[in-house]
């Protein structure tokens, strides 16, 4: 991994905290320049720490005039850009949809989408004018399986993974790959209203994933070692989208129950065992 990036030009969106902060690491860590870009100010505080190899250019991805900024920005500082990771995202609220207002939609959508593709669409054309690069997005398990409430939530994303299929089949001849993850699950600031014990009993692994399962993954396929992966929308999730359908074999010990969920993620097993 360590310099596996050298000489190239990262943009991450919602780079501030979460999964997006943990991205920017990796990609610095593997020798990538990275331009943060977060609606919060907290994005100033995250490139201090990485130094001369990352620059803040506060942006709001749903505002077509500050995502052009960026990328002017971006090659202004850098001389190049070869990736981006959209990760900023927000959820709205948590609401049946019988119950819902809607009044979350314009900007969940506005956010989620719009933003990816105003991004995509601004750093696709620098890209393509300068043999090619690499996008990848935050899709969710929301927008791969079908599931109750937050449905402005779970449309986006679900219109996420659809237009990052088909700009993978638009931009491939451009050499611009597009990829997406989606995660599910993942202990980060947007889902600390859900019950981590229920969340994480509707998956087959017993544990909640952490940031850098996320991160990792969009550094793989952003990377040149995905050179000719493209078009792929990678679960993380810890298996969410298969289901966990009850079994009517029984297990060993006679009942046709799930083992109980163990919601310490192997990384914090480890450090607790130390
Ligand atoms: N945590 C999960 O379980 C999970 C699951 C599925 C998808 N996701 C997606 O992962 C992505 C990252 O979320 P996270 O879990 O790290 O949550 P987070 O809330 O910690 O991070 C989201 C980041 O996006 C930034 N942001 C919000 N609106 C913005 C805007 N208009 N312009 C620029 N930046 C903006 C926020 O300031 C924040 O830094 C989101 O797209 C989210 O929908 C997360």
């Amino acid at each position: 991994m360590r310099g596996e990036y050298d000489g190239m030009v990262a943009i991450v969106t919602g780079a501030a905290q979460g999964i997006g902060r943990v991205t920017a690491e990796r990609l610095v860590a593997a020798g990538a320049l990275v331009v943060v870009a977060d609606i919060g100010e907290a994005g100033a505080q995250v490139v201090e720490e990485f130094g001369e190899c990352a620059e803040f250019v506060q942006t709001d991805v749903s505002n077509a005039a500050q995502v052009e900024r960026l990328i002017a920005a971006t090659v202004k500082r850098f001389g190049r850009l070869d990736v981006v990771c959209n990760v900023a995202g927000v959820s709205g609220g948590l609401r049946r949809f019988l119950d819902d207002d809607l009044r979350d939609f314009e900007r969940v959508i506005a956010v989620d989408l719009l933003g990816v593709l105003l991004t995509t669409q601004a750093a696709a054309r620098h890209m393509a004018a300068h043999g090619g690069g690499a996008i990848v997005n935050v899709a969710s398990g929301a927008g791969v399986t079908p599931g109750v409430g937050m449905l402005p939530y779970r449309v986006a994303k679900a219109g996420v993974a659809h237009a990052t299929r088909c700009l993978a089949v638009e931009l491939g001849a451009h050499r611009i790959r597009v990829n997406a993850v989606a995660p599910a699950n993942i202990a980060t600031d947007i889902n600390a209203a859900f019950d981590k014990a229920t969340v994480t009993s509707l998956q087959p692994l017993p544990h909640q994933g952490v940031a850098a399962d996320v991160a990792d993954a969009l550094v793989y396929l952003a990377g040149p070692r995905a050179a000719h992966i493209t078009g792929v929308v990678l679960s993380v999730d810890g298996g969410m989208a298969c289901g966990t359908p009850p079994s009517l074999v029984p297990n060993r010990g006679g009942s046709t129950t799930a083992a109980a969920p163990n919601d310490t993620h192997p990384q914090q097993q480890e450090e607790s065992t130390r």
